[in-house]
């Protein structure tokens, strides 16, 4: 390997810096020069490159957001924008490459490896929507956020006998009103892969109401509805007081927990060795507790089986 360069692309999440403090180290171990590529895709075509040491990584493993600064940029879409990039890794002698991001950066990534370039992607996306891995880089720190201002929305709808529409990130993946209603943060849950429409929403909370309870969480991921309409019809429909919280980008900012800290570790390390090992095109991803890597390409294919969470929430949410 002549140089590693890394970055990190598309929506920041908890346990990016982790995962580049463990792909400096690991780089450092073998004697290999690593060099930062700040602003993601679009800082590589802007020459935004500079050397990055240990030392500089030393104390940013516990840091929300990423020391690298991310874009989400429209012109490595384009076949000039890949072209320029390609130059500009050349330029600075960087032959191999560890890209931190999403489904979109994932692909771009391969898009550099399918052009002679040696890249491991690493998942970091607070969505948990790449279904290789059981979980990406920055979901766990989000899902403790989101169950923490859940928490404190109940506290205020069961002394006043409320409902409240809590709207959840994940972009067209459910995973995190998923989970936040498997840890016991919603009654009522609506997500990409089982959503729910309004009828039903109403209908369930009627049926909870009727049997007592008052104070209930829709929990939704965002883009599915015009929550003002639905708030609107459920308020109509059930003659209730309805509230409706957005929880928005409080959910990607925060120190890593613990767990994204050791994910972000085991894989940073993980990708070096692959690149050491002679490995391109692949994404590192962890399944059954185990770090696994998989070829990149077709990596958050939706129709993945999710319906063995979905029928526990069954038995949770009666
Ligand atoms: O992919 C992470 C994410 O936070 C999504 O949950 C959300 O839909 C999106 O990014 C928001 O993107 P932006 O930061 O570009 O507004």
């Amino acid at each position: 390997m002549k140089k590693l360069g890394v970055l990190t692309s598309g929506g920041d999440a908890p346990g990016m810096n982790t995962a580049i403090r463990a792909i400096v180290k690991a780089a450092d171990y073998y004697g290999v020069d690593v060099m930062g590529i700040r602003c993601g895709f679009q800082g590589l075509i802007d020459r935004k490159i500079h050397p990055l040491t240990s030392q500089e990584v030393e104390d940013i493993a516990d840091k929300g957001g990423t020391i690298l600064k991310t874009s989400r940029s429209t012109e490595f879409l384009e076949e000039t924008g890949k072209k320029k990039a390609l130059e500009v890794l050349r330029d600075f002698d960087i032959n191999s490459l560890v890209v931190i991001g999403g489904d979109g950066s994932l692909k771009g990534a391969e898009k550099l490896h399918d052009r002679g370039i040696n890249v491991i992607g690493i998942p970091g996306t607070i969505d948990n929507d790449l279904v290789f891995t059981d979980y990406s880089i920055g979901f766990d720190t989000t899902l403790n956020t989101v169950l923490e201002c859940i928490g404190k929305i109940k506290d205020t709808d069961s002394s006043h006998d409320k409902t409240t529409i809590v709207e959840v990130m994940g972009r067209y993946c459910g995973d995190l009103a998923l989970y936040s209603a498997l840890a016991g943060g919603g009654e009522i849950i609506s997500t990409p892969e089982k959503p729910l429409d309004f009828h039903t929403i109403c209908s369930q909370l009627r049926s909870r109401i009727n049997r007592g309870k008052n104070d209930n969480l829709v929990i939704v991921t965002e883009r599915m509805y015009d929550l003002q309409e639905l708030q609107q019809h459920i308020e109509g429909k059930l003659d209730i007081n309805v509230r409706t919280t957005v929880l928005g980008f409080v959910q990607r900012g925060g120190n890593p927990s613990a767990f994204d800290r050791v994910l972000a570790s085991k894989m940073g390390v993980y990708a070096v060795d692959m690149l050491m090992g002679g490995y391109s095109g692949v994404a590192v991803g962890v399944k059954e507790n185990k770090i696994i890597h998989q070829k990149l390409g077709n990596l958050n294919d939706m129709k993945a089986d999710k319906q063995e969470k979905y029928s526990l929430l069954e038995k949770l949410l009666n």
